[in-house]
């Protein structure tokens, strides 16, 4: 059996400009999707049959990254689905993990390639920032230039995105998930259809670009006040193109008296918000208060692991 898993990812600044070339900052969180991979007589996701609807992910994987006899997925997974944290992604990368271990093992930066190539096919338009950061773990910096710590670069067309390592201060999140589902290429498409239409938009993605940089500083200098007044300037911005809700706001609205600054995370619409605090506990119940779910979370630094061989004897 071969074991594969892989952490959940939270943006904490760039979502959507990172589609346009502008940098994002994103991290891994200490919540996984662990898959179990067997050889089988056919191939099948939870042991029910590989089926376009419901294993998008998973079946476009196998039926391009793998060529060998059919094998038997099983997940179990601590990330909740559709809500901004990464669980396609996350999926992604472990699958490319456990493609890659039956091949005789391959290193962080094929695994980032396949898994990104796995979320592009699947949602039309993507960056590689979801599948990177978990792949990598800890923290990174998605960038159209080059910088120091460069971990991998990865292209689409005309645009290559540049990854690097990004060392984040001690800091506490807390999530709420406002138990909407958040369908990424539904929100990419309509960030999309306003860019194309209006100057307002684009000089809004090109606003989020230069907060990422201050971002970047903040971080670095371990400011999180300034972080946070990034994070809700950056939530404001994301306004602005269309992908908040009532719901996102109003879980940020309820953060927003004990933290440094808060954020929806992720494409958007519904799914999830951040929250940047010294009272993790404080937030947490004023999210639930407010209906949302939280979780407090820290920032993971193992990404993708993959062990294991898979049997010759059938499941
Ligand atoms: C989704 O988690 C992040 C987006 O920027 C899309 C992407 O980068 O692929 C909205």
């Amino acid at each position: 059996m071969i074991e594969a898993s892989s952490p959940a990812k939270a943006i904490l600044f760039g979502e959507h400009a990172v589609v346009y070339g502008k940098p994002a900052i994103a991290v891994a969180l200490d919540r996984r999707m662990v898959i179990r991979v067997v050889r089988s007589e056919r191939f099948s996701v939870d042991r029910r049959p590989l089926t376009i609807r419901r294993n998008r992910y998973a079946r476009w994987a196998l039926e391009n990254l793998y060529d060998g006899p059919p094998l038997a997925v099983t997940t179990s997974s601590s990330i909740p689905s559709a809500s901004g944290l990464g669980s396609s992604a996350a999926l992604s990368c472990s699958i490319a993990g456990a493609i890659g271990q039956i091949n005789g093992g391959i290193s962080n930066e094929r695994c980032a390639g396949d898994a990104f190539e796995i979320e592009y096919n699947v949602q039309g338009r993507a960056s590689p920032t979801d599948t990177s950061a978990s792949t990598h773990g800890g923290g990174i910096l998605v960038s159209s230039r080059e910088e120091d710590e460069r971990l991998w670069s990865l292209s689409k067309g005309d645009r290559t995105w540049h990854v690097h390592n990004l060392s984040i201060p001690p800091m506490t999140l807390v999530v709420g998930f406002t138990r909407r589902p958040s369908v990424t290429p539904i929100q990419v498409e309509k960030v999309a259809n306003f860019y194309t239409k209006s100057g307002f938009a684009r000089e809004t993605i090109e606003e989020i670009g230069d907060l990422v940089w201050d971002a970047v500083k903040a971080l670095k200098d371990r400011d999180l006040v300034r972080v946070g007044g990034l994070m809700n300037r950056n939530n404001s911005l994301l306004t602005i193109l269309g992908v908040n809700s009532k719901e996102l706001q109003k879980l940020k609205d309820a953060a927003a008296p004990h933290s440094y600054g808060a954020k929806l995370t992720g494409a958007g619409g519904g799914g999830s918000m951040i929250a940047l605090t010294d009272h993790p506990k404080k937030v947490a119940a004023s999210i639930e208060r407010r209906g949302g779910v939280p979780f407090i979370v820290s920032i993971s630094e193992r990404g993708v692991s993959a062990s294991g061989g898979v049997d010759h004897g059938g499941n």
